[in-house]
């Protein structure tokens, strides 16, 4: 065999090995999925090269490539559209232009994207809030906060919470010409987490006279404490959200120090004087039999608690909504909860559903057997489905 030979052979060896993730048999249309799914990892090894070279950190160059997303507040036939902000926060704001006679109903949307990524603007996030809006006759605000790495928590729970608090006035309901008694909060990945912060701070909110009806946690992340949950080992290689990307989110979340990143990685971060929270994200308690299957539970070890005294936000309840006990949970609105199989987050969207049952909270738990993270903003057909299983289970109970 020649150089040449052998030299493109190997290519041709490297190029399937990148293209060629193996997608589990129930996935629809695999080849969209593969192909997106390739320039995804394309452009995210790209900004690793650039991070390794020291030109930019890997969440500002994607933050910076995915600014094409961005679409202006266009208002269309059905839903006028426009951009203002909420106690100093932008939001963007939906509302039907079908006549109705009485107030409509309010949803409050919170983007995902790590709390380092993604904006109310981004195109995808733009198309859910209209047809949210226009479907449900509701008005939708779509919120922005501050992302990571510039700004760490509490900064990203922060804006969203003062910016629900401001649309949550009478003076801004009645602008709006929304119903106070039908008001709802969601978000999907990051934004579920902090939809699911929120809901649970409003609880004990003294200054907030309004009851919210319902909250929608899609695909949610609400713990940080255990990062070898059976959804993670399953999945720690699995396309859009692969776990050290997870681990990267969440770290960021707290510090651009990358010794709690490393510390997460091994799953060594939680020190041994919190070690009673384990029993918040103790998978094989709060796990049904069929998540479990395979996997053995193994007390997480303790790490240093320099570290955590360093950045104590990964401990906090307003980070990781699991961390809640009960008392907490007990009295949040009726709650819908979407998992999907090939997600690492699946386990915490699974766990809180345990949770909040044993606490009396009406939950709606919708697993999808075929689904995987980040599918409702992505347009395949999967997609689709999970918008409408969404959109239907607010229509019924918001
Ligand atoms: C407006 O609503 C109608 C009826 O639901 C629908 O057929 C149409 O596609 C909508 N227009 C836009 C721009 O979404
Ligand atoms: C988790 O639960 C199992 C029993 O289901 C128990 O043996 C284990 O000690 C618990 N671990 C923690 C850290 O709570």
């Amino acid at each position: 065999m020649g150089r040449r030979t052998f030299l493109l052979l190997f290519l041709g060896v490297i190029g399937a090995w990148y293209v060629y993730t193996p997608l589990p048999e129930n996935i629809e249309e695999p080849w969209a999925v593969l192909s997106m799914q390739t320039s995804m990892k394309t452009v995210s090894n790209l900004m690793l090269l650039v991070e390794f070279l020291g030109i930019s950190h890997y969440m500002t160059s994607s933050m910076y490539l995915m600014s094409f997303l961005e679409t202006p507040p266009t208002s269309d036939e059905n839903v006028t559209v426009v951009d203002t902000t909420f106690h100093n926060t932008p939001v963007r704001v939906y509302v039907p232009k079908r006549e109705t006679e009485t107030p409509r109903r309010g949803l409050f949307y919170i983007h995902g994207g790590g709390w380092c990524l993604g904006s109310a603007e981004f195109y995808i996030y733009d198309l859910l809030s209209r047809r949210t809006a226009h479907r449900l006759n509701a008005v939708v605000i779509s919120t922005n906060y501050r992302l990571a790495p510039k700004y760490h928590f509490p900064a990203q729970f922060e804006d969203v919470y003062n910016s629900l608090k401001w649309f949550l006035r009478q003076d801004v309901l009645k602008k709006y010409g929304v119903d106070p008694t039908r008001i709802g909060i969601s978000g999907d990945s990051a934004g579920g987490n902090l939809a699911a912060a929120v809901s649970q701070q409003l609880l004990r909110d003294q200054d907030v006279k309004v009851k919210v009806k319902a909250q929608a946690l899609i695909y949610p992340a609400l713990q940080t404490l255990d990062l070898d949950l059976p959804s993670y080992r399953e999945n720690a290689h699995f396309l859009a959200l692969p776990r050290w990307l997870m681990v990267r989110f969440w770290s960021e979340y707290f510090t651009t120090d990358r010794s709690l990143e490393k510390a997460m990685s091994s799953n060594q971060h939680v020190p041994a004087q919190s070690g009673h929270l384990l029993r918040f994200v103790n998978w094989s308690s709060l796990l049904p039999e069929r998540f479990q299957q395979g996997h053995v539970y193994k007390n997480p070890s303790f790490g240093s608690a320099k570290l955590a005294n360093k950045y104590p936000g990964f401990l906090d309840v307003r980070a990781a909504p699991l961390l809640a006990d009960d008392t907490q949970l007990h009295g949040l609105p009726r709650t819908y909860v979407l998992t999907c199989q090939y997600d690492v987050l699946r386990d915490d969207g699974v766990m809180y559903v345990t949770r909040l049952r044993n606490a009396g909270v009406q939950v709606t738990h919708d697993h999808i057997e075929d689904g995987f993270h980040g599918a409702i903003s992505i347009g395949l057909k999967l997609g689709s489905r999970l918008e409408n299983q969404y959109i239907n289970w607010l229509h019924e109970n918001l």
